[in-house]
C-alpha cells in the first residue's frame, strides 16, 4: 500500500574540527532536499537531482536507494516500496559537507517513515555508520548542532550539544572540480602518534567542548589544533596550508581542513576580515590551478526535519 508522500531536509556537516578526529561534527545551515513519492508498485527507483550524473546517478547505485532497501532487508521484505524522489541539493559535491552522509541518512529515514518509524534515531545512526564507517558526519546530520560520537567495535556513542555561540559565522571554502578520496586520506594517517601529540588532542578536544558548553570564543580559538591528521591531509590539497595560515592571520578564531578535505571551515566572529579571507583563499587556490568557491553560514541546531 503506498504511504503518504514526504519531504526530508537534512543539513550539510563539517567533522573533525581540528582536534576531534572521528568524533566532532557541526551541522551547517546548508541543506539538501529528498521530495519523495512511494508508488503503489515494487523495486522501481527514480531519482531526479540538480547534481551532475556522477554524484547523483539515476540508477539502484544510487547511495540514497542503497540505505533505502536495509531497513526493509532486515525486516524480512522480498520486495522493496518503489519510489520517485527530487533531490533539491545545496550541499556542494566537494568533499568536506558530509553530502554522502545524507543521502545515506535520506534513504534510511524515508525508510524508516514507511516503517511507521519502528527504527529510533541511534538505530538509524548506527547503520548509517556501518555504511560510513565513521560516526561524525552522520551523527551531526541526524541530530544538528555539536554533535561527539564514537563508533567502536559497531558500538556507536553519540551527543548532541546545542550551538550557543551565535556571533560565530561559518566559512566553508573549498575547490571546484578537485576532490580528496577518503579511503586515501585515511590510508596516510599514522596508526601510532607519540604520547605528546596524543595528549595535545586529548586536552584540545576537551577544551572544545568546555568553549562550545560555556560559550567561551578565547577558548575556541586556543582549541582549534590538531596533531594527528591536518598535516598528513594537508599535502593532499594544494594551497590549503597557506590558506589556514592566512585565514588565521586574517582574525579567524580558526581554520582547519572540513573532513577530509578539500573543503576548509573557517571559524568567524565580527573580528575576522571575512572579505579578505574570502578574496585571498580564491587568489591561492587559483595560484594552485584550482577554481574555487565558498559559502557563509552558521552551525544549524536542527538536524534531519521531515515535513
Ligand atoms: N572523520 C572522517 C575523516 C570524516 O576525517 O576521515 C571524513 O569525512
Amino acid at each position: 500500500m503506498p504511504k503518504e508522500n514526504l519531504k526530508i531536509q537534512i543539513p550539510a556537516s563539517s567533522s573533525n574540527l581540528g582536534p576531534g578526529f572521528d568524533c566532532f561534527g557541526l551541522a551547517l545551515t546548508i541543506h539538501n532536499e529528498y521530495d519523495i513519492e512511494f508508488i503503489d508498485s515494487y523495486d522501481e527507483f527514480e531519482i531526479n537531482s540538480n547534481l551532475k550524473d556522477e554524484f547523483c546517478p539515476n540508477n539502484k547505485e544510487n547511495l540514497f536507494y542503497k540505505a533505502f532497501q536495509i531497513l526493509f532487508r532486515k525486516e524480512g521484505f522480498n520486495k522493496i516500496p518503489s519510489i520517485k524522489v527530487e533531490l533539491n541539493a545545496q550541499i556542494p559535491c566537494s568533499g568536506g559537507f558530509g553530502s554522502s552522509g545524507t543521502a545515506v541518512l535520506g534513504g534510511l529515514v524515508a525508510a524508516n517513515n514507511f516503517l511507521e518509524c519502528k527504527y529510533e534515531e541511534s538505530e538509524l545512526l548506527k547503520e548509517a555508520c556501518l555504511i560510513e564507517k565513521h560516526p561524525d558526519n552522520v551523527c551531526a546530520s541526524l541530530l544538528g548542532g555539536f554533535c561527539l560520537s564514537s563508533f567502536e567495535d559497531e558500538k556507536l556513542i553519540s551527543k548532541k550539544i546545542d550551538w550557543q555561540l551565535e556571533e560565530v559565522d561559518i566559512l566553508m571554502l573549498y575547490p571546484l572540480d578537485f576532490r580528496v578520496n577518503t579511503d586515501e586520506a585515511r590510508k596516510i594517517l599514522k596508526e601510532n602518534h607519540p604520547i605528546k601529540s596524543s595528549v595535545s588532542n586529548l586536552s584540545n578536544s576537551a577544551f572544545f567542548t568546555a568553549a562550545v558548553l560555556t560559550e567561551d570564543l578565547e577558548l575556541l580559538k586556543e582549541s582549534i589544533k590538531d596533531k594527528i591528521h591536518e598535516q598528513e591531509r594537508l599535502q593532499l590539497i594544494p594551497g590549503a596550508s597557506e590558506i589556514i595560515s592566512m585565514a588565521k592571520e586574517q582574525s579567524a578564531i580558526g581554520a582547519t581542513i572540513s573532513g577530509s578535505g578539500a573543503s576548509l571551515i573557517v571559524f568567524l566572529d565580527s573580528k575576522s576580515n571575512l572579505d579578505i579571507i574570502k578574496d585571498k583563499a580564491k587568489e591561492i587556490w587559483a595560484k594552485n590551478k584550482l577554481e574555487s568557491e565558498s559559502i557563509l553560514c552558521k552551525v544549524s541546531n536542527s538536524g534531519a526535519l521531515i515535513y
